[in-house]
């Protein structure tokens, strides 16, 4: 709503309860769940709508309204909550170039220059990440806390240690430094992140953002090491000693204890130059590895920064000049559907070409099937497309929605493996069925087949399998007991000799007659995980006992009955066992590889039913076999402490588990006390 449209005044009370509400909902989508339902320049549009009714009717402020917040309050994410030695700022927005005009000619005014005295500022990226303070003591790294409500953060010290850009020690600093910037992920290490997410079936994340934000409020810092964070710093806390006279001294000093700063920080002389190098850095903006949404402005002098101070969130010496949002309109011409590694069909429109912020778009995704209903979307339908968070394109907007036409039919088959395609309960995604023979999801399947803790065949890697898929030799997990066939022509290939090639065959038929439940969580059936395979064996015997319950009439409550397979598991069970492909393919898999007869490898012992969790480096021996030493004295290896756990295992490096563990008086041995409980029990 544009400042000035008439509005009566009762209107604009409601209108702005409900701004009140609606901006509260996706601050707390985007900052404590990580999970936003509308794009940056939705929720801005809605924060200007809110601004301008504020000015036009001062009075109705809310005591709750939006402009006197700062993002959302920390939440109970489990993260201890630290005050902050100063509040940590927002920043106003400008969206034109004269706004940013306006933003100088306020502080001459507010200053008292003359009206053509000359401001001198910095101009840098405004990095799409989320802010972070670092507090340096003594040139020691002593605290790292998230922004939170401004006021008070979420203690995220023990994960930022985990982030290579930020020095634990720092030498020539000020005894008390906090150093203030951005946590961040660059753009590929996201894209890699979510493809490493799928293929294991973990959260898909919405842009580097929210990876970045989900990454960093992590209750365990092993899990934020594996993820790729960055920092850069734009500003500071509270310090012991000025860092220079200016921004741009102080930035620089920063850089001087070898704490990251934009490379694209530079100091203007006045607003002209500064929107100059806003064009310059707009028009890097796709070649930079991170997102950036904009430009930061800073009065250059500290003396002034100091005499200008803040009103309510935000400093009076800062502006964050916004880049439009980048969107375009075009056609929708083909939904192609694309089966992730997982089995996931991923639809995906097609575009007619358009130019979208200097970028040509002939693609966008689609998500899943629910989000082509939401839009309405058909083929030939016009569609307003934006480019998010500047990774992929999403369509906005169905500007055809209007026209009758027959809604758009989701696949009910895999466009690869022609096996059923279907969404569990409850779930948007669709996924294939077919997981044995589906080539989409071949290289993954076979890898996981074959796994340490599937059939353990050795010699058989990631690089041998995606070389005998290309050779066409491995399209299903029974053509790795025909491999023997192909003896001689191996042998004749790069990389290979006969002592390898007769070690990977023997490997092979040493897992024949191998262990039937490490052969049911090796066919990679969803929800079936090394536990449930065991239980499922343990009740039916054989594999095909199994089959022919999953496929009997009565197999939801026959499957249900099996201690340890819910409904989930049971209906997953009945989809594979169902489909055409995997049926054929397990006869054929049956026929080669027989497994063993089930042997319950438990033994009743002290430890019967009790759970065991593992945590830290292990010296002596791999995770699975600690969990396999475990299970054999008929306990239960658990990924998680809690009240009900009965003994922490922990080897070196062990962290919060180990902190749960005396937090709730559960018993902790060392590794070396683990192998005298087990040789006791023996
Ligand atoms: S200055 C008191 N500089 O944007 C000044 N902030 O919208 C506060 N941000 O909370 C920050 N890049 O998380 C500043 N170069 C930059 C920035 C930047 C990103 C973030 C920061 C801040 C938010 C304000």
């Amino acid at each position: 709503m544009a400042k000035g449209t008439a509005i009566s005044e009762a209107e604009a009370a409601n209108r702005m309860m409900r701004l009140a509400k609606e901006i509260a909902r996706h601050d707390k989508l985007y900052h404590d769940r990580d999970e936003p339902e509308i794009s940056d320049s939705d929720y801005d549009s809605l924060v200007l709508e809110n601004r301008a009714l504020e000015e036009q009717f001062p009075h109705l402020v809310r005591a709750n309204s939006p402009s006197l917040r700062l993002g959302a309050a920390p939440v109970a994410s489990g993260l201890a909550k630290v005050a902050h030695a100063r509040p940590m700022l927002s920043l106003d927005n400008a969206f034109a170039p004269e706004e940013a005009e306006e933003f100088v000619a306020r502080l001459r005014r507010f200053l008292s220059l003359p009206a053509d005295a000359d401001v001198a500022l910095t101009a840098e990226p405004k990095i799409d990440g989320l802010s972070c303070s670092l507090r340096y003591e003594g040139g020691e790294l002593a605290l790292a806390a998230t922004r939170g409500d401004g006021m008070v953060g979420e203690d995220v010290t023990a994960n930022v240690r985990t982030i290579a850009d930020i020095p634990q020690r720092i030498a020539g600093a000020p005894a008390v430094l906090e150093v203030r910037g951005e946590v961040y992920m660059a753009k590929a290490d996201f894209a890699a992140l979510n493809e490493r997410q799928e293929a294991t079936a973990g959260k898909i994340f919405a842009n580097p953002r929210n990876a970045a934000a989900g990454s960093l409020r992590q209750k365990n810092a092993l899990i934020t090491a594996e993820r790729p964070l960055r920092f850069l710093a734009h500003g500071w806390g509270e310090v012991s000693a000025p860092l220079g006279d200016t921004q741009f001294e102080a930035m620089q000093r920063i850089a001087s204890f070898g704490i990251p700063v934009s490379s694209q920080l530079a100091r203007v002389d006045g607003i002209a130059a500064a929107l100059q190098h806003c064009v310059r850095i707009e028009q890097e903006r796709a070649d930079l590895p991170f997102d950036i949404d904009g430009v930061v402005y800073k009065v250059d002098r500290l003396d002034w920064q100091e005499r200008l101070g803040q009103v309510a969130r935000a400093p009076r010496w800062g502006l964050a000049h916004k880049f439009p949002a980048e969107q375009a309109e075009t056609t929708l011409m083909a939904i192609d559907i694309q089966v992730g590694r997982t089995g996931k069909l991923t639809p995906v429109g097609r575009l007619k070409p358009v130019g979208v912020g200097g970028v040509i778009v002939q693609n966008v995704t689609l998500h899943n099937r629910d989000e082509i209903a939401r839009l309405g979307l058909r083929l030939g339908d016009r569609v307003r497309i934006q480019r998010a968070g500047d990774v992929i394109p999403q369509v906005v907007e169905n500007l055809s929605r209007d026209e009758p036409r027959s809604p758009y039919e989701f696949p009910k088959y895999c466009p690869e493996c022609k096996s059923e395609a279907v969404a569990e309960d409850g779930e948007v995604d669709v996924r294939c069925t077919g997981g044995l023979i589906c080539p989409a999801q071949r290289l993954e399947r076979l890898k996981h087949f074959v796994s340490r803790g599937a059939m353990d065949i050795d010699g058989l890697g990631e690089k041998s399998i995606a070389e005998f898929i290309a050779l066409g030799w491995l399209n299903g997990p029974s053509d790795i007991f025909r491999l023997r066939h192909r003896r001689m022509e191996l042998i004749g290939r790069d990389g290979w000799q006969e002592k390898s090639v007769d070690g990977l065959l023997d490997a092979i038929d040493a897992r024949a007659n191998f262990d039937p439940a490490r052969f049911l969580f090796g066919l990679g059936i969803r929800h079936v995980g090394a536990v449930t395979a065991k239980d499922l064996m343990k009740a039916f015997g054989t594999i095909t006992a199994l089959q022919t319950a999953a496929t009997g009439d009565n197999a939801q409550s026959e499957l249900s009955n099996v201690e340890g397979v819910g409904p989930v598991v049971a209906e997953s069970l009945v989809d594979f066992f169902h489909e055409p492909h995997n049926r054929d393919e397990l006869a054929q898999l049956l026929g080669l590889a027989k497994p063993a007869a089930f042997v319950s490898s438990a033994r009743t012992t002290e430890w019967s039913g009790k759970t065991i969790v593992f945590t830290g480096t292990l010296e002596t021996m791999s995770r699975d076999e600690a969990k396999a030493q475990a299970e054999r004295l008929g306990a239960r290896a658990a990924g998680s402490v809690s009240a009900k756990t009965d003994l922490v295992v922990a080897g070196p490096g062990a962290g919060s588990k180990l902190k749960t563990a005396a937090e709730l008086g559960v018993r902790v041995a060392t590794e070396a006390e683990w192998h005298a409980i087990v040789s006791a029990a023996g």
